[in-house]
């Protein structure tokens, strides 16, 4: 059987990642396509635990470097129990995050460098890498706002400061800018349903080019 696709979804908070994901993984969901919607840190009971650390607001102190081991340690899980076996099983991958963001956040927002975190990462990953990764794209101001509006309760990563979520802003476009085939870069202030076209969009060529105009299923 030919191998699945996966789709990464990126950006900052608020960027309208993880309402993006539904409404594509509806989308393909219809157009008959075997989906997988999964995140990070977490889409496995291990990673979730590890998740439960990272984001809890009583960790202030947790450490740059250990913060970079946990999410790294997060990914090994989902890569191993998700990610494979389910590209292996011809399934289309949707994942809220992943290791670009480990890049934009650790390795530019708390500055412990792009290629560290890379090769830190690269016994967590084992070679699985996304076929096509969208990268909402909102400035961290307009980010905050969606935060602040948001019922969602703040956790950890939302505690930070402007300049570290400027610096992630700015790693993100750094990676685009290296990888501009696998990276599509959509501006994520646009209102809910014109992100959501612009993204079906460009789903659909992707997959298009990738299976060749045949359906999955
Ligand atoms: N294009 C948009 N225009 C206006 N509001 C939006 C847009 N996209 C998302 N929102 C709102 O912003 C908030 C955050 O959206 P969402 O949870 O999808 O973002 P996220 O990228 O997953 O954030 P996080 O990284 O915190 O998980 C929600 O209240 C959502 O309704
Ligand atoms: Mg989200």
């Amino acid at each position: 059987m030919r191998r699945g696709f996966f789709i990464t979804f990126e950006g900052g908070e608020g960027a309208g990642k993880s309402i993006q994901v539904e409404i594509l993984a509806s989308h393909l969901f219809e157009e008959g396509y075997d989906v997988v919607v999964t995140r990070e840190p977490g889409g496995t009971r291990i990673g979730e635990q590890i998740r439960a650390i990272t984001h809890n607001t009583e960790n202030v102190d947790l450490n740059p470097v250990a913060e970079a081991y946990l999410m790294s340690a997060a990914r090994a899980q989902h890569v191993a129990q998700v990610i494979e076996p389910s590209l292996e099983s011809g399934k289309v991958v949707l994942s809220d995050r992943f290791v670009d963001s480990s890049i934009s956040y650790q390795g530019y927002g708390r500055k412990l460098g792009p290629d560290l975190i890379k090769n830190l990462n690269a016994l967590a990953v084992n070679g699985a890498a996304p076929d096509l990764t969208i990268l909402l794209s909102v400035t961290p101001e307009v980010s905050m706002k969606r935060r602040n509006k948001s019922k969602k309760a703040k956790d950890r990563l939302d505690l930070q400061q402007h300049d570290f979520y400027s610096r992630v802003y700015e790693g993100y476009k750094v990676l685009a800018k290296k990888e501009p085939n696998r990276f599509i870069v959509v501006d994520a202030g646009k209102s809910i349903e014109k992100v959501a076209t612009e993204v079906w969009d460009v789903t659909q060529r992707a997959l298009n080019e990738y299976y060749g105009k045949i359906k999955k299923k």
